[in-house]
């Protein structure tokens, strides 16, 4: 398709029913399809939306696109879970249809207030000269899942900030509500992040900045989100343009973190003596999106795709797919990230994996692990090798290189893992590690989807892979003398 910005900003209705579902028929037969992951029924999915829990059952929105596999007239998708694994998905919910969002329902979050889902979001307006108009919305949801926008919007763009204006967390602190919004700073042309407050939901007064770093975040900051873990307030935060000295990060734009010692919303103040990390150390996280939930947790969904990136399902005519659920804790001033704990009541089939090779030995450890599968492996100290998976005797699969030694590491390599794409972005992703300690790997792989939780979620890598669907097994290969043990578990399609 030529993707005119004509044919990308059409109203939904003008795209024929037949067309949809040829879209949809052809999603549905796709290799890549994850089972245990949200994926779009067709089109492109992006950034988490809205995740919140209300009416007693999970609620989580996605921005997207149904008509390609391309960034166009955005709505969000909604989708409601008991467990924070399987989503039921309630199909689009807010469209981009009146003169305050006509160019997109971009990206938001969302708060209960008393019996309803209050719901901010950017509405993204561009005029007949093509200017963005960025406007920040309401809306609220019932507990009939029925969806009413507020007529006008609440937040517009303040003179001291760009047309890059967006993405509104609402939070509520000392009975005031903030919103946090990311921000180019009109001047400067910098990354920041806006704070606006109110008292009402309705008027809403400009505190300028958050004070959160002396660094220079490049030039735009997209999904700011603020969230207290283990009593500490996180930011979590999306710069473009950030300069590699700050975050050495290969991919296009990275997703990070700043752990803080304390967060005063009401003067922009956000104390903190970390340094900013990255969030995910993986090909393909970004506007990760998470929340304190009523149950005392904090809870984190990503994006598993990335901006600018051409993914091998366009040519399928659908594009990315949501994270899991992580759970977040601090320990030892560090962020760790681990998938929910309900995904145990969906493993089947379990074997169990133990056993020793000799420096510079092979073995298959099982020979069709499929392509939806939980395995959690730990080696000792001391040893060095590499975890294949998704390989056979034709193919070296992703590879997983270890060292437990001296200068320990973690590296994943998908340059020999069925499709290839974003290469130019490099095929190796690593992290050093404490050096002569065991290694611990939690994994889950679905079709093309792959998580890594090390070390108890201490570092984490997410990645899409394209792997041909009979390399069906997880090898191990040795340098030093290696000692594993592990579970593997089939994980049931839930979808
Ligand atoms: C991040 C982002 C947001 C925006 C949304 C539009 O991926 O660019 O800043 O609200 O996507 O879909």
């Amino acid at each position: 398709m030529d993707w005119t910005r004509k044919k990308l900003y059409s109203q939904y209705d003008k795209w024929s029913a037949d067309y949809l579902l040829a879209l949809q028929a052809q999603a549905a037969q796709s290799d890549f399809r994850p089972t245990y992951h949200i994926a779009p029924t067709s089109g492109l999915l992006n950034d988490p939306n809205g995740f919140s829990f209300f009416n007693n059952q999970w609620h989580l929105f996605y921005q997207s696109f149904p008509f390609g596999p391309v960034h166009g007239l955005k709505s969000w998708v909604h989708l409601v879970s008991d467990d924070l694994v399987t989503w039921h998905n309630l199909g689009t919910i807010l469209n981009a249809d009146t003169a305050y969002d006509s160019h997109g329902a971009y990206s938001g979050s969302a708060m209960v207030i008393e019996d309803r889902l209050f719901l901010m979001y950017t509405g993204n307006v561009r005029d007949k000269d093509w200017v963005r108009h960025p406007f920040q919305n309401g809306a609220y949801l019932d507990t009939d899942n029925h969806l009413t926008k507020l007529s006008l919007p609440l937040i517009k763009q303040p003179a001291h900030v760009t047309d890059h204006f967006r993405d509104p967390q609402v939070l509520k602190k000392d009975d005031t509500y903030y919103a946090l919004l990311g921000a180019q700073d009109a001047n400067t042309k910098q990354g920041k992040i806006s704070i606006f407050k109110s008292n009402n939901l309705t008027t809403w007064e400009d505190l300028g900045y958050l004070n959160f770093t002396q660094q220079d975040m490049g030039y735009m900051i997209e999904c700011p989100n603020l969230v207290t873990v283990n009593e500490k307030p996180v930011l979590i935060f999306c710069p473009q343009g950030l300069d590699k000295n700050i975050i050495n990060s290969d991919n296009i734009y990275p997703n990070t973190y700043l752990i803080g010692d304390n967060c005063q919303l009401k003067n922009g103040e956000f104390h903190s003596t970390h340094n900013i990390e990255l969030l995910d150390h993986g090909f393909d996280i970004y506007a990760s999106q998470a929340f304190n939930a009523p149950d005392g947790n904090a809870y984190l969904v990503s994006w598993l795709g990335l901006p600018e990136i051409a993914y091998p399902t366009d040519s399928e005519n659908w594009a990315h797919c949501m994270s899991v659920v992580k759970k977040l804790t601090i320990r030892n001033d560090k962020l760790y990230q681990e998938p929910v704990a309900a995904f145990k009541n969906y493993r089947k089939c379990h074997a169990e994996l133990h056993g020793m090779l000799n420096e510079h030995q092979q073995i298959v450890i099982t020979e069709n692990a499929t392509l939806s599968y939980e395995l959690e492996i730990s080696f000792l100290q001391n040893q060095q090798g590499t975890l294949s998976l998704l390989s056979s005797s034709n193919s070296k699969g992703l590879r997983l290189n270890f060292s437990t030694s001296n200068n320990a590491y973690f590296e994943i390599d998908r340059k020999d893992c069925g499709i290839p794409f974003a290469t130019a972005y490099g095929t190796k992703r690593r992290v050093a590690l404490e050096d002569n300690a065991p290694l611990k790997l939690h994994i889950l792989i679905d079709h093309s989807t792959c998580e890594v939780f090390v070390n108890g979620g201490e570092f984490v890598f997410s990645q899409r892979i394209f792997p041909n669907d009979d390399d069906l097994q997880i090898l191990l290969a040795s340098e030093s003398e290696v000692i594993y043990n592990g579970d593997w578990w089939k994980i049931s399609n839930m979808t």
